[in-house]
């Protein structure tokens, strides 16, 4: 086994593309506690919520009068649940609904607000009862930073300056006296403002230059109000689309706080036949997960183009949509983008969780697809039952890492191979929280054997390990409204501390987060 140690910044690519691969199914990891790395953004754990499908309504909303518990309209079980996941900032209207959203449709009595035909998502008819109020005082309620989406491909530049100043204003003017009117006296705090959604695509077919001169124009018209500052994000690159950053940064990395980087996992890669989200075998799996794995070249190679024209790092890299995207649940409508979600999912999401901390200098904010009921979602509801999904426990188990010091790892993995497709069977990440405890996170994507790691601790005082494991027999075990808690994390015992070093023998097919005391 050949063994190599790393720098900090090479370590970005510890998490999975560790240039030794061992030999045998024994993992190695040097820990050095000495040497801490740049905080890891809590925002890094962000979430994402469309008006698609039942993401917002049902998922989120139901509305004051429905029969479902709820507060002021928020259903109470997904409150709950959300609580417990500590999310910190969520991403609204869109998505691609984003550039086709007009605020002032969402202000006012309800029963009087218009109608309008939601033409991405299913055709369905969109009646607004979730807007601008709904959506900042939900955020309020449960203390989540709002990031809101400006429309920039159907939008005028008035509308969205008029936004903001509804939003964020405390002086008095004929918009401030309409919210005021509206029910809200004081400004609401926004600090993360994307300036249009997939420009290059859905958000309006537009050209890299064209879009870098209009969000230039955009963005001049988000104004700071009172004590307000805001954040602004550009509309950046799909996957591979370096040439995208390239201009967007040549041209505006001057006036962005933060660029987008949007990259969804196909088991197959391929769009008209995605794969199914449950019916998958062994081929598929480790298809889905080295597809996933493309998130750190992706990472890499576009802040790599970020640090030639900002060396300082001050725009971070925002990567506002990722997750797995499947053939849709048989019999749901079409456009709901509706999907269950298996170990396979925790997998992934473990994976590219790894994959941002590792490159924590420059990723300030993920916001993985979709919060509720769409894509890889957090918490699947159907009428008054919730259900939690795998992905949801990999959030809430990782909650420590969320604002933490990155800690350096190098790690050494054995291959988990078959037919062409070859990944490490092992991903990892460190970090050292507010209060000196260390956590570090594990995943085994071998589906077929459990792998032990080695761990060598520099700088390291604690005495003794708690952890807790996400696993299952089969790779596509999953919760459903009838056996709600087939997969749910358990205690770790498989982790021993002693004389300063530590042996963690993770099952097949696994995720473990550990407490290092
Ligand atoms: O998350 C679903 C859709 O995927 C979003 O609306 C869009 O931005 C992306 O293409």
């Amino acid at each position: 086994m050949k063994f190599l140690r790393l720098s900090f910044a090479v370590a970005a690519l510890a998490a999975f593309f560790t240039p030794a691969r061992a030999a045998d199914s024994t993992a190695t990891l040097v820990l050095d506690a000495t040497k801490p790395g740049p905080v890891i953004n809590k925002n890094i754990y962000g979430q994402f919520s469309e008006h698609l499908g039942r993401c917002i309504y049902e998922g989120l909303w139901v509305g004051e009068d429905s029969k479902i518990p709820n507060t002021k309209g928020y259903r109470n079980d997904v409150i709950a649940a959300l609580k417990e996941l500590q999310v910190p900032v969520l991403r609204w209207p869109g998505g691609c609904f984003a550039d086709e959203y007009h605020w002032r449709d969402g202000i006012g009595p309800r029963a009087s607000r218009p109608a309008m035909i939601n033409t991405h998502w299913g055709g369905v008819v969109e009646n607004n009862h979730f807007g601008t109020h709904e959506f900042l005082d939900f955020c309020e309620l449960m203390g989540i930073e709002p990031y809101v989406c400006v429309n920039v491909g159907s939008g005028t530049v008035q509308e969205e300056m008029e936004w903001i100043e509804y939003m964020t204003s405390d002086a008095d003017s004929p918009l401030t006296r309409l919210r005021k009117q509206n029910g809200r006296a004081q400004p609401w705090k926004v600090h993360y403002v994307a300036v249009g959604n997939e420009s290059w695509g859905c958000g309006g077919n537009m050209t890299a230059q064209f879009y870098a001169d209009n969000y230039r124009r955009y963005n001049t018209f988000v104004k700071n109000y009172g004590a307000n500052r805001i954040q602004r994000i550009a509309g950046g690159p799909s996957d591979f689309n370096y040439e995208w950053t390239e201009t967007l940064m040549k041209s505006a990395a001057k006036q962005m706080n933060g660029l987008s980087l949007h990259y969804y996992t196909l088991p197959t890669g391929v769009w008209s036949a995605k794969g199914s989200a449950t019916e998958f075998g062994e081929d598929q799996y480790i298809a889905t997960l080295s597809r996933t794995l493309k998130m750190e070249e992706l990472v890499t190679k576009h802040s790599a183009i970020m640090d030639k024209y900002d060396p300082q790092k001050k725009v971070g890299l925002v990567v506002d949509e990722w997750g797995t995207w499947y053939d849709k649940t048989p019999g749901s409508h079409d456009g709901f983008l509706e999907q269950q979600n298996t170990l396979r999912d925790a997998l992934v999401a473990a994976l590219n969780l790894h994959i941002f901390q590792a490159h924590a200098d420059r990723v300030t904010m993920a916001n993985i697809a979709q919060f509720i009921n769409v894509l890889q979602a957090m918490i699947l509801t159907d009428k008054e039952t919730m259900i939690l999904t795998p992905t949801y426990h990999v959030f809430e188990m990782f909650k420590p890492h969320q604002g933490a010091t990155s800690l350096p790892i190098a790690l050494t993995s054995p291959d988990y191979a078959l037919g062409e497709n070859k990944i490490p069977a092992v991903s990892a990440s460190a970090s050292r929280d507010a209060a000196g405890k260390i956590h570090i996170s594990f995943a085994n994507t071998d589906p077929n054997k459990p792998t032990t790691v080695a761990c060598t601790l520099t700088g390291v005082t604690a005495k003794s390990v708690t952890g807790r494991v996400l696993t299952a027999t089969a790779m596509n075990a999953h919760n459903t409204f009838a056996a709600p808690h087939t997969i749910e994390p358990a205690a770790f015992t498989g982790a021993k501390l002693e004389n300063g070093s530590l042996s963690v023998t993770l099952p097949a097919k696994s995720v473990v987060m550990l407490e290092l005391n």
